[in-house]
């Protein structure tokens, strides 16, 4: 069994971060969110991997996954020239994938717990596709399955703009070598893409075998800030405490890692929080469900709930900083003003007085 990981498309929900980055390399717990999809199809079993790149962030993909051997996978980037649907990604990738039942992971999808059950299932039963449905109040910006009666999919629908089932359809798909009569003959959809929605429901019409398996555990579908913010206290919520940095004059409560170099001096971290590779913290509160990532300083002021890219700087804030998302060689430092909490989404670069 092959897989196929999308990491390309637009990111324009994350934007300004996305200007200059891959979405699916912002990092959650300090590790791109590309990374957990990769781990998690190896613990499955399924270690010959195509990623699909974009033009514009694709080198930068490259560099951070290489040639997968740090996974325990061999990795094949294919080229999607423009972001012409999901359905397109899994087109362009049939010489890679061959006569292969494959797993298709969206790149910005999270999902804790892994995928073995679902791959085990699908290995073992004979099915031409098997899709993974999370129940919410509101799916409407996902793709939404109705099931009929015996819990067999009956219909799939590209963001509903009615309320026609509680699945949403996670970013996780398991295929049989039939999707591809599917995705070479579907039309592009009002927005201009081949949609992976289209492709299930021609395989339902065509009357095979589509499975759905309901999801108990958490997923994330990480476009959005609050959605990265979620994935990240997922993650930090099962990490075990490591120190493998320096601690002088200060308070560690909870579940809290240090990665290598990070100095904490004169500060109090509570956890579950991780503080990067040779980050300082320093007469600063760092609080609950915090990632900060390398060559960082944090100096002088309070953050908790957030996510801080590597080589930003935090100083002399008097207000503390929550639900915040901060890219790289962010400068944030103090200015005259009032004490108020604020909510911040900042690029890549950014300075900001406060
Ligand atoms: O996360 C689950 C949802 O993902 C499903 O419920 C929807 O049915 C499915 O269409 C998709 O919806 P999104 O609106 O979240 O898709 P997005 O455009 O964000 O693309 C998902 C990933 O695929 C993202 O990592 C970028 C990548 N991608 C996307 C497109 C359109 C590509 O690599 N190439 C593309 O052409």
């Amino acid at each position: 069994m092959k897989g196929l990981v999308l990491s390309g498309g637009k990111g324009t929900r994350l934007r300004p971060l996305t200007y200059t980055g891959a979405k699916q390399l912002v990092p959650v717990a300090n590790k791109p969110i590309l990374f957990y999809a990769l781990e998690d199809l190896v613990e499955a079993g399924v270690s010959d991997i195509g990623i699909i790149i974009s033009p514009e962030t694709g080198e930068q993909v490259q560099q951070e996954t290489g040639d997968g051997a740090r996974f325990g996978a061999r990795l094949t980037y294919i080229l999607q020239p423009q972001p012409l649907g999901i359905a397109h990604g899994i087109k362009i990738a049939q010489d890679f994938v061959g006569a292969e039942p494959f797993i298709l992971f969206l790149g910005d999808n999270f999902i804790r717990g892994g995928i073995v059950p679902q791959v085990n299932a699908f290995r073992n039963e004979a099915m031409d596709a098997q899709i993974i449905l999370y129940e919410m109040q509101d799916p409407s910006s996902m793709g939404v399955a109705v099931l009929n009666g015996d819990g067999r999919v009956q219909r799939v629908v590209e963001k509903p703009k009615q309320f026609i089932s509680p699945y949403a359809v996670i970013g996780i798909y398991m295929f049989g070598p039939s999707v591809f009569d599917a995705v070479n003959n579907i039309k592009p959809s009002a927005r201009g893409e081949l949609e992976i929605t289209d492709t299930i429901q021609y395989l339902v019409d065509k009357g095979l075998n589509v499975r759905a398996h309901k999801l108990a555990d958490a997923w994330v579908d990480t476009g959005r800030i609050g959605d990265m913010l979620e994935a990240n206290r997922l993650v930090l919520d099962i990490m075990e405490s490591k120190n493998q940095g320096t601690v002088q004059d200060s308070i560690i409560e909870g579940r809290v890692i240090l990665e290598e170099g990070a100095r904490v001096v004169s500060s109090k971290i509570r956890g579950p929080a991780i503080i990067g590779k040779r980050t300082v913290v320093q007469n600063a509160f760092v609080g609950p469900y915090t990632s900060i990532h390398y060559d960082c300083v944090v100096s002088h002021c309070e953050i908790e709930h957030s996510i801080v890219l590597e080589q930003s700087c935090l100083e002399n804030l008097h207000t503390r900083i929550a639900d915040s998302l901060i890219g790289r060689n962010v400068q944030i430092k103090h200015a005259e003003g009032p004490t108020k909490t604020i909510r911040l989404m900042l690029g890549d670069f950014s300075q900001v007085g406060i």
